[in-house]
């Protein structure tokens, strides 16, 4: 209950309003599908929400909607209170940043990790000069738990999908953005690493106040790192909640059935 008043006075980082996105195939005989479907929801300052649903229930169509790298059929997204087509795209992207499966895919397998760093100084609005850069850097990876000199200066296929990841997050805070939203971002780490990618984003929270939009087909992830979920079904956001109305006590049949095919939820990873 306290928890749940203390989300409530948040403030509203991120609305989707009615968010539905059409998909039309074929030529003669077209199909249309609906890859979302009226997606109504918020996320506040230094929240995690989860977004859990199987594959091809919509979640991503979600996050590129967000990412504006697609354009809703309908409805409305608005970052702090305002249209997101309302910024300027280096404007927006300086304060939503992503994370996404394949962290290898962000960089170009040619160049040296820090090039992916280089170019995000190009998305704050102050101009560092060389040691103001050092220092942000310094103290941004201190709080990822990597050390400059291990990953810097190297080459993608010399890091671990885990380093890359944090690299990642590390490069959005660098940014100074405000909302993360990480895709399925444990999906293709090890298990041993994944833990240390959820705490370092419950990390954030807590002492950035980073608010993220979490997406996984695991609902046992969604119940480690989130306040609050969002359970999709074919387009469709089926039941929403805190964690733990969700999870001891679920409404909506498919999320019994989500429930019920995972051993041990509340298992905790260390
Ligand atoms: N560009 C596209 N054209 C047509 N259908 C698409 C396209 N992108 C996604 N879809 C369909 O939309 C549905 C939702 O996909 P997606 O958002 O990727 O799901 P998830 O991320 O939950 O696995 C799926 O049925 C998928 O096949
Ligand atoms: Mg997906």
């Amino acid at each position: 209950m306290e928890d749940k008043e203390k989300t409530m006075n948040k403030e509203i980082v991120l609305r989707c309003e009615d968010l539905t996105k059409s998909y039309t195939s074929g030529l003669i005989r077209t199909k249309t599908i609906l890859a979302a479907k009226n997606a109504t929801f918020d996320i506040k300052r230094g929240e995690i929400v989860s977004l859990a649903g199987e594959s091809g229930s919509g979640k991503s169509t979600i996050a590129k909607m967000i990412l504006r790298l697609i354009e809703p059929t309908s409805g409305d997204i608005t970052l702090n209170g305002r249209s997101i087509h309302s910024y300027k795209k280096r404007e927006y992207y300086r304060q939503v940043q992503a994370v996404f499966q394949d962290p290898y895919s962000a960089f170009n397998p040619f160049y040296r990790v820090d090039h992916v760093i280089d170019r995000a100084w190009g998305l704050r609005e102050d101009n560092l000069d060389t040691d103001e850069r050092k220092e942000v850097i310094e103290s941004t990876f201190m709080s990822i738990g990597l050390n400059p000199s291990e990953v810097l200066g190297r080459y993608p296929h010399e890091l671990s999908g885990g380093q890359m990841q944090r690299l990642l997050i590390g490069r959005s805070l660098l940014i100074g953005s405000q909302l993360l939203i990480a895709d399925e971002p444990t999906s293709m780490i090890d298990a041993s690493t994944r833990a240390g990618v959820l705490n370092l984003l419950l990390s954030l929270k807590k002492e950035k106040g980073l608010s993220v939009l979490f997406i996984t087909h695991d609902i046992g992830q969604a119940q480690y790192v989130s306040e609050r979920v969002l359970i999709m079904k074919e387009g469709e956001i089926v039941e929403q909640g805190s964690v733990n109305n969700v999870f001891t006590r679920p409404k909506h049949p498919y999320t019994k059935e989500l429930l019920a095919a995972v051993p041990s939820l509340y298992e905790k990873w260390d």
